[in-house]
């Protein structure tokens, strides 16, 4: 894999570091053929793939700073009356926490490229440098972003998993608007 680090380990709490990314990376999306060593990977492929990936986490980094710049100026429309306390409550818990995912995930991915030992350099799309965030490097620093992206990501997804199944059940089974003013937004309005 194009982050493998030689496997020469000067410390123990360098080898446990090390052990501890690859138990990550055991359970990797850029794996290929089901092997973890750059022999069994195409280093080529994997290269490729993860300037592709880093290219379009900048990206939706960038939207998504747009995004949450808009919100800051823009209030959302009530919710409608058939929404419960409950979830009256929890939704804009639910919706904070997929502000901070989109925000954390890419910003640690980042972290994780800025402290690798590599130094490979980050060019989103071809078109210039990125510059590292101003962390230092190491093996262990490196460690801990490769986990805290690694989770990050997980757990972002499962919140969206149970925020789309929320947002169909209020259209199938509950039948209200929340989503149809969504896709049309002056319908949220309209009840204002
Ligand atoms: C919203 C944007 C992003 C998403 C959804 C995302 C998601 C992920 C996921 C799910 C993995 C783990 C894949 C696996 O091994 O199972 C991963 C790995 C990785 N991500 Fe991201 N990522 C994002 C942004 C970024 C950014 C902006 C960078 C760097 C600038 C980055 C760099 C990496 C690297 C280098 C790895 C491989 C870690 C390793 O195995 O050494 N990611 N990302
Ligand atoms: C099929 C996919 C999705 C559906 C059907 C869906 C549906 C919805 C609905 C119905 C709302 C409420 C809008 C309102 O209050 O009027 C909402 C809000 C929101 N959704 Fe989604 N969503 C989807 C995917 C996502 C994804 C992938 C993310 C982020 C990773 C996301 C993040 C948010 C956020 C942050 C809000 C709160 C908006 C605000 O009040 O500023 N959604 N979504």
């Amino acid at each position: 894999m194009l982050r493998d680090l030689p496997l020469r380990p000067t410390a123990r709490s360098h080898k446990a570091n090390r052990l501890r990314l690859e138990r990550i990376r055991k359970l990797s999306l850029f794996r290929h053929r089901g092997r973890l060593s750059s022999e069994g990977n195409s280093p080529l492929f994997r290269g490729k793939s993860i300037q592709l990936h880093k290219s379009f986490g900048f990206l939706l980094l960038g939207l998504i700073i747009l995004r949450i710049a808009w919100r800051l100026g823009n209030s959302a429309p009530a919710l409608p009356d058939s929404v419960g306390t409950l979830e009256r409550r929890t939704a804009p818990l639910a919706h904070l926490a997929l502000y901070a995912f989109q925000l954390a995930l890419p910003l640690s991915g980042w972290a994780l490229v800025s402290v690798s030992m590599l130094d490979i350099p980050s060019m989103p799309f071809n078109l210039f440098v990125m510059p590292d965030l101003p962390f230092a490097q190491s093996d262990a620093a490196e460690s801990f972003w490769t986990a805290a992206h690694w989770y990050l990501a997980y757990a972002g997804i499962a919140l969206v998993a149970l925020h789309v199944a929320a947002a169909l059940r209020h259209h199938f089974q509950l039948g209200d608007a929340v989503l149809t003013r969504m896709i049309t937004p002056s319908s949220g309005r309209e009840g204002e």
